[in-house]
């Protein structure tokens, strides 16, 4: 399923960029394995049993953190990514590791083809707030699509990071790059997802990224 990846500026940018960069995460995820923020996500979802979970990996990348899933004995997994070379990467990685058969992949912006996707019991947004302008509809659309538990991984707010963000996005508005990285209010966006009825399971941070696990509040 393709949707709309060219429909919008920001998602051909979005596209076009980490299309470009698809075979140097596949590469760094074969030679180190998880990143150490991915290896903190994974040990909050762990807190949910994973027998029978179905995955939503929305900008899944190259798969890595829904194969790790898959492994340890979640059901299936659905991988959307706006890059195309990301999910060329993702099929490729999974045969790899021999989940391809529970694996199902779509290029398309996750906004625009959400209503086509299943629920997931287990959501995830790795490092993908910072990528996208619309926080708001992602994470009323990424709630709406969480059965149990909601993960998610964004910029943490210090000086360094904050900086560097702001420095990238500035260059981008300069040279009219046609992707940047986008700053957002965190602590707004965290309680927005708490407002949805979830609460905070489990909370850790590199020093760039903080990781952040949300359950469904029975
Ligand atoms: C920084 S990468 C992270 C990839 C992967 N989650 C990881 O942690 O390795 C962000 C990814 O989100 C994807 N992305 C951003 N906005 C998206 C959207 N609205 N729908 C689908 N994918 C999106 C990008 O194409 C990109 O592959």
């Amino acid at each position: 399923m393709s949707g709309c990846c060219s429909s919008t500026a920001q998602c051909e940018g979005t596209n076009r960029f980490f299309s470009r960069w698809s075979k140097k995460y596949a590469r760094d995820y074969r030679k180190k394995g998880l990143a150490k923020e991915q290896r903190m996500l994974l040990e909050g979802l762990r807190a949910v049993p994973l027998r029978h979970a179905i995955i939503l990996d929305i900008g899944c990348g190259v798969g890595a953190l829904h194969h790790a899933l898959l492994k340890e004995g979640a059901a299936r997994s659905v991988g959307v990514d706006a890059a195309e070379g990301m999910v060329v990467q993702a099929k490729l990685m999974a045969e790899q590791v021999g989940v391809q058969d529970r694996t199902e992949y779509h290029h398309a912006d996750f906004l625009v083809i959400e209503s086509l996707l299943p629920q997931g019991d287990i959501t995830i947004l790795d490092k993908v707030v910072c990528c996208d302008g619309r926080l708001d509809e992602l994470v009323d659309a990424a709630t709406r699509k969480t059965g149990r538990v909601l993960g998610l991984t964004h910029p943490r707010n210090n000086l360094l990071v904050r900086a560097a963000f702001k420095i990238q996005i500035a260059l981008a508005k300069l040279f009219r790059w046609k992707f940047h990285p986008y700053w957002h209010d965190w602590v707004e966006m965290k309680r927005k997802i708490l407002q949805r009825g979830f609460d905070l399971k489990y909370e850790s941070s590199t020093f760039v990224w903080n990781v952040l696990v949300f359950q469904r509040s029975s």
